[in-house]
């Protein structure tokens, strides 16, 4: 697309700010399958922080923790609790990209700056999103180094299987309510995103809880954006009960795509990896909804792994419970067969089941 004044060529990096980077770093190893490939902190010259990054197939994680109880990180985790800060965007020209989307209103977190190391250099900016949440675009076409300069090459006596996560399909976030339209707004003017799909409450209500939703895509459809609001419901919504306890906007799951789910999901279960999970009769009619699928259904049940169709295909999902104590993020596990959607029929299921867990922790 020619016009697109923001060309994205996809997810550079995730980064989270948690309270305890080196045991988090060994969660997402162990659990999640991820391998350590690199480190920044006292050792490789960075004197506040300490940093690990991980990956598997497309993803990288990062896990940052203060050293100090001084500064923007401590404060971040005092406030929020570990979440995510940075959804950090791989593109050709960093610079131009900061110019483009502040000229079209987006506020800066970080001006176009140069980093070097003998590996080469990347260019990095910038600007602010929903809550406290960045943007960073990463310009790394001149660095052959193992992540950006700063890091150092790091590997664990621990080096796990990868589980099948091959990259981030979505990244959602949550707003107040009456904000979800203005940060479609933003996505759309700012950083030329296109308005996919809207999901109202009729859509996604249970008895108590209701959301509103609306995904934004970019140009080429390699990043996608849903914005949830809370809605009004009997009691208290499952995005206000998010709101209340990361004291504010932020990303509430990343969905992170398998080319086999049953898989995946296996090796998760098997590591401890909690999901939310929904009652048995969800799989009683299934094939009557879904149609035909490749799948035996009862692995798929066993492992409570729900299935949804459009007009394209269909799609295989699952939730994980949140994984901090607060009840903020958490990740989903996708497999597309065709649907390019996100799941719109099993809304219900799913809300019932966030509802039951949000009624154990007295949220409801
Ligand atoms: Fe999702």
């Amino acid at each position: 697309m020619s016009q697109d004044f923001l060309p994205l060529k996809g997810t550079d990096y995730v980064e989270l700010y948690v309270g305890n980077a080196k045991q988090s770093a060994l969660y997402y190893q162990y659990a999640f399958g991820y391998e350590l490939i690199a480190y920044a902190g006292p050792e490789t010259g960075i004197k506040d922080r300490a940093s690990y990054v991980l990956k598997q197939d497309k993803i990288r994680l990062v896990l940052t923790s203060p050293l100090h109880p001084e500064g923007e990180i401590a404060e971040h985790i005092k406030k929020h609790g570990d979440g995510v800060k940075v959804l950090a965007l791989w593109v050709d020209d960093a610079a131009q990209s900061w110019k483009e989307t502040t000229k079209r209103g987006a506020k800066s977190a970080s001006e176009p700056k140069k980093i070097s190391d003998e590996y080469g250099h990347v260019v990095v900016s910038s600007i602010k999103t929903y809550g406290e949440t960045i943007h960073t675009f990463v310009d790394r076409t001149n660095y052959t180094g193992i992540f950006l300069p700063g890091y150092q090459p790091r590997s664990s006596a621990y080096t796990p299987q990868s589980i099948g996560l091959k990259y981030i399909d979505h990244c959602v976030g949550n707003v107040e309510l009456g904000e979800m339209n203005r940060w479609v707004e933003f996505y759309e003017n700012v950083m030329g995103f296109k308005l996919l799909i809207t999901f109202d409450d009729e859509d996604i209500s249970t008895e108590y809880s209701a959301l509103m939703s609306k995904v934004v895509s970019n140009g080429n459809g390699y990043v996608k954006f849903p914005i949830n609001e809370p809605a009004a419901g009997k009691k208290k919504s499952q995005i206000e009960e998010y709101l209340d306890f990361y004291r504010g906007p932020g990303v509430q799951h990343m969905a992170i795509a398998t080319d086999d789910i049953i898989h995946t999901v296996t090796e998760l279960r098997k590591r401890g990896v909690e999901f939310l999970e929904v009652p048995s009769s969800y799989y009683d009619d299934l094939l009557d909804r879904v149609g035909k699928i490749d799948e035996d259904l009862q692995p798929l049940k066993d492992l409570n792994i729900l299935v949804d169709r459009d007009d394209e295909g269909y799609l295989l999902q699952i939730f994980t419970k949140p994984v901090q104590d607060r009840p903020t993020l958490f990740f989903e596990i996708i497999q597309r067969k065709g649907a390019k959607s996100f799941g719109k029929g099993n809304f219900k299921a799913l809300f019932e089941a966030i509802e039951r867990e949000q009624g154990l922790r007295g949220n409801l």
